[in-house]
């Protein structure tokens, strides 16, 4: 595996790709790798001949008072990992390699997907998210791009963006990696207390008995986000939210929507927690 860290480095080691006619997997992430990402760097594999991972802890994604200065920076472990997954081309640049000009000046932004769920509480979060990714695709111009299906928002958002905006390349959503006990991978769970790892896998249980209630033919989808959050608070998280959303505009269900998509995000002690379930309803006539 070849380290880079600028810019021009990655388009030379692409194009030298490209022009042999192999095709390029890109799973962007911010370190600190868990099995979670390794899974995305294998289905990258699956699909392409040579994968580029890139670590860049994003600044322009976390608010003022979210925790950009805490994420976890593991450079070295990381870069053993994705040496022990196969991966030609790890692109680690430094915030003044992504952001020469100081203080971005030129977002991208999509409308609406963003105003839901998390959303909703982490102002310009995904302004950031789809800025980067957008620079990320045009520095790998990767064929195929894999991302978690955890972040279910972040995937519809690039999504859209990438189709709204012609990037040549191909979207992929990988199933959430979950640990033993159900509780979905991520950097964050490494700031979880003892008791507070414990009760986490709660979230995705909880996530699970309320998509239950609905295949059991409960349709107030309001009373049921009421009910199944609040035993969330009274199991000792901070709710921020939990939503029974339409799958593809992210906005509330209505009783007549049939693809939907639980999500929540709540917090235990300072860490942020967010998981999903989608579920097909099946409308009787
Ligand atoms: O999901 C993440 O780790 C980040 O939001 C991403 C996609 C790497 C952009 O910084």
């Amino acid at each position: 595996m070849q380290t880079v860290h600028s810019v021009s480095q990655v388009r030379e080691y692409v194009r030298g790709w490209h022009n042999k006619g192999l095709s390029v997997g890109f799973v962007p992430t911010m370190g600190n790798l868990h099995e979670g990402h390794l899974s995305l760097i294998k289905e990258a594999h699956a699909r392409c001949d040579v994968v580029v991972v890139s670590i860049f802890v994003n600044p322009t994604q976390f608010g003022p008072n979210e925790d950009f200065d805490r994420y976890p920076r593991t450079l070295d472990a990381d870069a053993a990992a994705l040496v022990d997954a196969g991966t030609d081309l790890l692109f680690a640049p430094s915030v003044d390699e992504m952001y020469p000009l100081g203080q971005n000046q030129t977002w991208v932004d999509v409308d609406n997907l963003g105003d839901y769920l998390c959303g909703a509480s982490r102002e310009g979060h995904f302004r950031g998210v789809t800025t980067v990714v957008s620079k990320l695709f045009n520095i790998v111009q990767p064929d195929v791009a894999v991302f978690g299906e955890k972040d279910f928002q972040q995937l519809a958002i690039i999504r859209r963006m990438a189709e709204e905006l012609c990037f040549p390349v191909k979207i992929v959503g990988a199933a959430t990696s979950r640990e033993s006990d159900g509780l979905a991978r991520s950097s964050r769970n490494g700031f979880l207390s003892e008791s507070e790892r414990k009760l986490a896998p709660r979230l995705y249980r909880q996530l699970q008995q309320l998509k239950a209630d609905i295949e059991a033919g409960e349709r107030d989808f309001r009373a049921l986000e009421k009910r199944h959050g609040e035993a969330l608070d009274q199991a000792g998280f901070q709710v921020d939210y939990l939503t029974i959303a339409e799958a593809r505009s992210l906005a509330p269900a209505g009783e007549n929507d049939t693809n939907l998509v639980i999500a929540a995000a709540a917090k235990l002690g300072q860490t942020r927690l967010i998981d999903n379930v989608s579920l097909a309803v099946v409308r009787t006539p």
